[in-house]
């Protein structure tokens, strides 16, 4: 199976996540979680979110055909060494996806290739 997706979105969305862990642990993965209460800057704080979102936003529609649904603390985008983001799904090891993440100021973009994992 091979599928697509794509999301943007506004990153000044999540200005009031930044400090609330009840909105943003509905977004991370507990992985994530450590990861962002280690950020100190907080417009990084907001891209961060914003970029985990629409990276998940991005995947879910790439599995969109996959027959399973997801929340998004099912999946966790993080990053390799060099920086390059990659997706962990909990409960779903048959695929591999592929991401790219951008920001600006104002938003952030992600696109997800889901691939057959023999590929
Ligand atoms: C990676 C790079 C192109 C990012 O470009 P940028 O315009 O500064 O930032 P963008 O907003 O477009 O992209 C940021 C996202 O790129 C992704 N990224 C970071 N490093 C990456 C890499 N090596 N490969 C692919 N994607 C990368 C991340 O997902 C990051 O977002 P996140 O930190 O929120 O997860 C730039 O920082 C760069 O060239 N770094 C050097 C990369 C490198 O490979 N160095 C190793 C020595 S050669």
């Amino acid at each position: 199976m091979k599928n697509i997706g794509i999301d943007i979105i506004e990153n000044k969305r999540f200005d009031s996540f930044i400090d609330n862990p009840r909105k943003y642990s509905r977004i991370l993965s507990d992985k994530e979680k450590d990861l962002f209460m280690k950020i100190t800057n907080k417009s990084r704080k907001r891209e961060y979110l914003a970029g985990r979102f629409a990276a998940k936003e991005a995947v879910i529609k790439a599995l969109a055909h996959s027959g399973y649904s997801f929340k998004y603390t099912d999946i966790s985008v993080l990053n390799a060494p060099d920086g390059s983001p990659y997706v962990v799904l909990e409960n779903y090891p048959a695929c591999k996806i592929l991401l790219s993440l951008s920001h600006s100021k104002e938003n952030s973009v992600a696109v997800a290739v889901l691939i057959d994992k023999d590929e």
